[in-house]
């Protein structure tokens, strides 16, 4: 199975940006323990990132992955363009955030990505990841070997 891990607004930033949310590690260590992890049951990470819209868009459109892993940070919170790009993808996509968004700020409450996707995994930091490539490989219904 092959799965994009998708990061988007902002998470570059993680290691420097609001520990008390997003813990220590940079999304380079994120990214490298998220294809670790995978590897070990068989599931293929291709890790990108994007800080614009658009972009994660276009990387949505042009995946050839059974799955997505999708953190869209802030856009998650209102971007009706990404909303409707995963709406018509085609694969299933796994929302994640680091930090649990229902008991932070209220507008972060409104999440406009969560009813087009698979499943939401939140607030377990690292751990949302992992649960996030678990599910997916347990519907995975491409059977390809990793
Ligand atoms: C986030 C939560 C969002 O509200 C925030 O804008 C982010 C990160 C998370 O992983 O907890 O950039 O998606």
């Amino acid at each position: 199975m092959r799965i994009l891990l998708l990061n988007g607004v902002n998470l570059n930033m993680l290691g420097k940006r609001n520990p008390e949310f997003y813990g220590y590690f940079t999304l380079e260590e994120l990214e490298r323990q998220v294809t670790v992890y995978a590897e070990k049951k068989g599931v293929l990470i291709y890790c990108r990132h994007s800080n614009c819209e658009g972009e994660l868009a276009d990387i949505l459109q042009q995946t050839d992955c059974d799955a997505v892993i999708f953190n869209a940070g802030a856009y998650s919170h209102y971007s009706y363009a990404l909303r409707d790009c995963i709406e018509c993808l085609g694969v299933p996509v796994a929302e994640v955030h680091l930090s649990d968004i229902e008991k932070r700020e209220s507008f972060r409450h409104t999440d406009v990505l969560t009813d087009v996707c698979v499943a939401r995994f939140m607030g377990k930091g690292l751990q949302s990841y992992f649960d996030a490539v678990d599910y997916l490989l347990s519907i995975d219904g491409s059977k390809h070997e990793g």
